[in-house]
C-alpha cells in the first residue's frame, strides 16, 4: 500500500503484557487504552480473548471505551473457537480487527505445530475465511517466525491468506533474529513476489533480542511496510518489542531520511510512558532513548555549557516535543561554572560579584566530591551557608570525634581565631555533638545555653547533606541561630554552632583562652 502515513499498532496490552511480571487489571487496561487514544495510535491490540475471562473482558471493555477512529484488535490462534471468542469480545468496537495466524518457520512447523507446510497453509486460509465469514471486516494475519522461514514458503502463505480475505499481513521477526538489512529485504521481497501484497497493509512486528527491534521496524517501513507493531517503553516478551516512542521519534526527527509520518501526538509520549511504567511496575532504564530519566540530562561541564548556550548543540529533540518540560542539568563533580551559575540563577540566587560566586562554586565542588548529584536543596543550603555576612571570628580547621556503643563520646576541635592563631581543645560529652560543643566552649569561652538543635536530611539517600540548625541563648535573653549543611553531620553541627557563636561574639565580644593557643599564624 503506497502512502506516506505509517499506522501505529500498539500492542502494549497484549505482547507488552506478556513481559514477565507485568500483569494489568481490566480497569488499568482501559485507562491505558484511553491514554493510547490521546496519544493518537491507530490500532490497539487489547488482548488475547480466549486466553482468560479477564483478557476477554479487557478486550470487550477497551472496544467500548475508545473513540470510533481507533481499530481495536484481539489476538487468536488459527483456531475457529479462538476466533469466535475474539469476535464476541470485539464486535462492540466501531473498528474491530481479528489478528490470527500460524508459524511459518521449519522449527515452528515441525516442533510446535507438528504440521506439514501444506497442512499449515490450509489451516491459515481456513482461519482467515472463518473470521471474515463471522462478519469481521478487518483481518490481520501473522506469519509467526517469518525471520527464520523459507521466503518462498512465506510468499505462498501470504498470497493465499490475502486471497482468503486478509487485509493486513504481519511479518513478525518473532525471535529478534534478523538484521535491519535482512528484515528490510524481506518486505521488499514480499512486495516484489506476492501478487496482491500491494493492496494490503504490510506490518512490521519485531522483538529486541539483539537490540535491533527499532532499527528493524524502520528498515521495514523504508522497504514498504506501512504499519509498525510496538509497545510503550518497548516492553514485551524476553527483551521486549519495538518501542513506540523510539520508532515514532525516529520517523519524526529523521523525516529527511524516511519521508513518513504517523498520527502520534508526540507531546503525550512521556505521560504514556510514565503511566505504563507505573501500572505494570516495569521501570524504565535511565538511559532509555526518549523516555529514560537521563534522555535529556546533561552531566559533563562541556555539554552543560553547550546546551545552555544553544540547546541543539547536544540535543536532537526538544524535550517539550515528547512532553518533558525541560532538559535537565545534572550538577555533579563534572559540572562546570556555567551549569552551576545557571541553576543558581534559576533558583533565584544573585551574587554581588565574582568572588561571591567563586566561594559558592568552590563549596559546591567540595560537596559534589562527596555526593553523586547535587540537588537544588543542596545548592540552597550551600548558598545560605556561604553567604552569611557574620564576621568569621572563629573558623573551623578540624573536628574529629570518637564514639560508639562502648566508647565515651570524645571530640577534638581545632579553630582559627581571626586568622591569627590556631587553637585546639578536646572534651567528652553525652554524645558526639555534645562533646564537640563542649570542646568548642573550652576554646571560645563565651557562656550560652543550647536551646535547640535540629538536623534534617536535605536530599534523599545515604549521601544526603545534613542540614543542621541550632539556637543558643546568651546574655539572659538574646537568641542566636546558626545553620550549616554538610555531607558529614558532625561538620555541619560544628559549623552551625560556630555560626551562632560568631553572631554572639560579634554582638557581645569574646575572649581567647590563651592556654588553648596551639600556634600563631
Ligand atoms: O512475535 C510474534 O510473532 C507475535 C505474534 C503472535 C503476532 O507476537
Ligand atoms: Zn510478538
Amino acid at each position: 500500500m503506497s502512502t506516506s502515513r505509517v499506522q501505529i499498532f500498539d500492542t502494549t496490552l497484549r505482547d507488552g503484557e506478556q513481559s514477565p511480571g507485568a500483569s494489568l487489571n481490566i480497569d488499568e487496561k482501559v485507562e491505558i487504552a484511553r491514554q493510547l487514544e490521546r496519544l493518537g495510535v491507530d490500532v490497539i491490540e487489547a488482548g488475547f480473548p480466549i486466553s482468560s475471562p479477564g483478557d476477554f473482558e479487557a478486550v470487550r471493555r477497551v472496544a467500548a471505551a475508545v473513540a470510533d477512529t481507533i481499530t481495536v484488535c484481539g489476538l487468536t490462534r488459527a483456531v475457529a473457537k479462538d476466533i469466535d471468542v475474539a469476535w464476541d469480545a470485539l464486535k462492540g468496537a466501531a473498528r474491530p480487527r481479528i489478528h490470527t495466524g500460524l508459524g511459518v518457520s521449519e522449527s515452528h512447523l515441525k516442533y510446535k505445530l507438528k504440521k506439514t507446510r501444506e497442512e499449515a497453509l490450509e489451516i491459515g486460509i481456513a482461519a482467515v475465511k472463518h473470521a471474515r465469514a463471522l462478519g469481521c471486516p478487518d483481518v490481520e494475519y501473522f506469519t509467526e517466525d517469518s525471520g527464520r522461514a523459507d521466503p518462498e514458503y512465506l510468499y505462498r502463505v501470504i498470497e493465499a491468506v490475502i486471497k482468503a480475505g486478509a487485509t493486513v499481513i504481519n511479518v513478525p521477526d518473532t525471535t529478534g533474529y534478523m538484521s535491519p538489512e535482512e528484515y528490510g529485504a524481506l518486505f521488499a521481497g514480499i512486495l516484489n513476489h506476492v501478487p496482491g501484497s500491494e493492496n494490503v497493509i504490510l506490518s512490521a512486528h519485531c522483538h529486541n533480542d539483539l537490540g535491533m527491534a527499532t532499527a528493524n521496524a524502520l528498515a521495514a517501513v523504508k522497504a514498504g511496510a506501512r504499519q509498525i507493531e510496538c509497545t510503550i517503553n518497548g516492553i514485551g516478551e524476553r527483551a521486549g518489542n519495538t518501542s513506540l516512542e523510539e520508532v515514532v521519534m525516529a520517523l519524526y526527527t529523521r523525516a529527511d531520511v524516511y519521508g513518513l509520518s504517523t498520527g502520534i501526538r508526540t507531546e503525550e509520549i512521556y505521560k504514556t510512558s510514565r503511566m505504563v511504567s507505573t501500572m505494570t511496575g516495569i521501570l524504565v532504564q535511565p538511559n532509555k532513548a526518549i523516555v529514560g530519566a537521563n534522555a535529556f540530562a546533561h552531566s559533563s561541564g562541556i555539554h552543560q555549557d553547550g546546551v545552555l548556550k544553544e540547546r541543539s548543540t547536544y540535543e536532537i529533540i526538544d524535550p517539550k516535543t515528547v512532553g518533558i518540560l525541560e532538559s535537565k542539568i545534572i550538577l555533579s563533580a563534572r559540572s562546570g561554572r556555567a551549569g552551576v551559575r545557571h541553576r543558581l540563577s534559576e533558583l533565584g540566587h544573585k551574587f554581588a560579584n565574582e568572588d561571591e560566586f567563586e566561594k559558592v562554586y568552590t563549596r559546591f565542588l567540595s560537596v559534589a566530591d562527596n555526593k553523586k548529584v547535587v540537588y537544588d536543596e543542596d545548592l540552597d543550603a550551600i548558598v545560605s551557608d556561604e553567604m552569611t555576612t557574620v564576621p568569621q571570628t572563629y573558623e573551623l580547621v578540624q573536628v574529629q570525634v570518637s564514639c560508639g556503643d562502648q566508647a565515651i563520646p570524645t571530640a577534638t576541635v581545632k579553630l582559627r581565631h581571626e586568622n591569627r592563631a590556631v587553637l585546639m581543645d578536646a572534651d567528652t560529652g553525652n554524645g558526639p555533638v555534645d562533646a564537640i560543643y563542649r570542646a568548642i566552649n573550652r576554646i571560645v569561652g563565651v557562656p550560652n545555653d543550647l536551646i535547640e538543635y535540629t538536623v534534617q536530611s536535605v536530599t534523599e539517600g545515604i549521601d544526603a547533606m545534613a542540614d543542621v540548625t541550632i539556637r543558643i541563648k546568651a546574655d539572659g535573653h538574646m537568641i542566636y541561630t546558626g545553620h550549616a549543611a554538610h555531607t558529614d553531620i558532625f561538620v555541619a553541627s560544628t559549623k552551625a554552632y560556630l555560626q551562632a557563636l560568631n553572631k554572639q561574639i560579634a554582638r557581645s565580644g569574646g575572649r581567647v583562652q590563651p592556654e588553648r593557643v596551639l600556634e600563631h599564624v
